[in-house]
């Protein structure tokens, strides 16, 4: 059986942290929860006071080591917290003009901070812009995990999915680009359609937005998915 990968992103929200760690288990699938980064030692702590299999990931991450860029959170201290990182999500790219070499930056922290990198893709264009950076890193270290985000843009916190036929399609298409990635699909995931997501042969979980706020709902995702 594949392993199902079910991604909450908080994005700039508050969410009663308590409530939802309390709520939320995890059993054969790999829960990953990307708080905003002022939220990640509480969650850490939460996590191990409640024995939960949740794991953590940042939102984002710098393009630089550790030095003197206002504002910024490196990889090494990331790793401090969290497993995972989104990189190059849609909003990033269209708030803060996040442009491939960057995102080629970040991938690159990334790994070498033994972070999984979780980037966000909305066309395979933006595949192809990562393929040559992935593809290096991995020759360095064949074991290393990593995770594209299908996130098409007129689907990412508007009520209209992709539907799942399309979405394997492109989740094939990214493994025949970059070889050997998880692929998940995002945008609009909620209780009801996850499972026609999930059960695609080349998509791998989900990445959720807006129902990963609530912790009922998204508890319903995992056991749906
Ligand atoms: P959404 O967001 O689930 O609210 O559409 C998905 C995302 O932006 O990762």
């Amino acid at each position: 059986m594949k392993k199902i990968f079910i991604v909450a992103n908080w994005k700039s929200n508050n969410v009663e942290s308590i409530k939802w760690i309390q709520q939320v288990q995890s059993s054969e699938k790999e829960v990953i929860v990307c708080p905003p980064f002022t939220v990640l030692f509480d969650l850490k702590s939460l996590i191990f006071n409640h024995k939960s299999s949740i794991k953590l990931g940042a939102q984002d991450i710098s393009p630089f080591t550790m030095g003197s860029y206002t504002g910024e959170i490196n990889g090494e201290q990331i790793k401090e917290f969290a497993e995972y990182v989104i990189i190059g999500h849609s909003e990033r790219r269209k708030y803060f003009g996040e442009s491939g070499e960057m995102i080629n930056q970040k991938i690159e922290q990334a790994v070498n901070n033994s972070l999984i990198p979780i980037v966000c893709v909305s066309e395979l264009d933006q595949s192809v812009k990562i393929k040559d950076q992935i593809q290096s890193l991995k020759l360095k270290n064949p074991e290393q995990k990593i995770i594209i985000a299908y996130e098409p843009l007129s689907a990412v916190g508007s009520g209209n999915p992709d539907t799942p036929e399309n979405a394997n399609e492109m989740a094939s298409l990214v493994k025949k680009e970059l070889g050997d990635v998880f692929v998940l699909y995002g945008g609009s995931v909620n209780s009801e359609n996850v499972n026609s997501f999930t059960t695609m042969e080349y998509i791998d979980g989900v990445l959720v937005g807006k129902s990963s706020l609530n912790s009922s709902e998204f508890l319903k995702i995992i056991q749906n998915a």
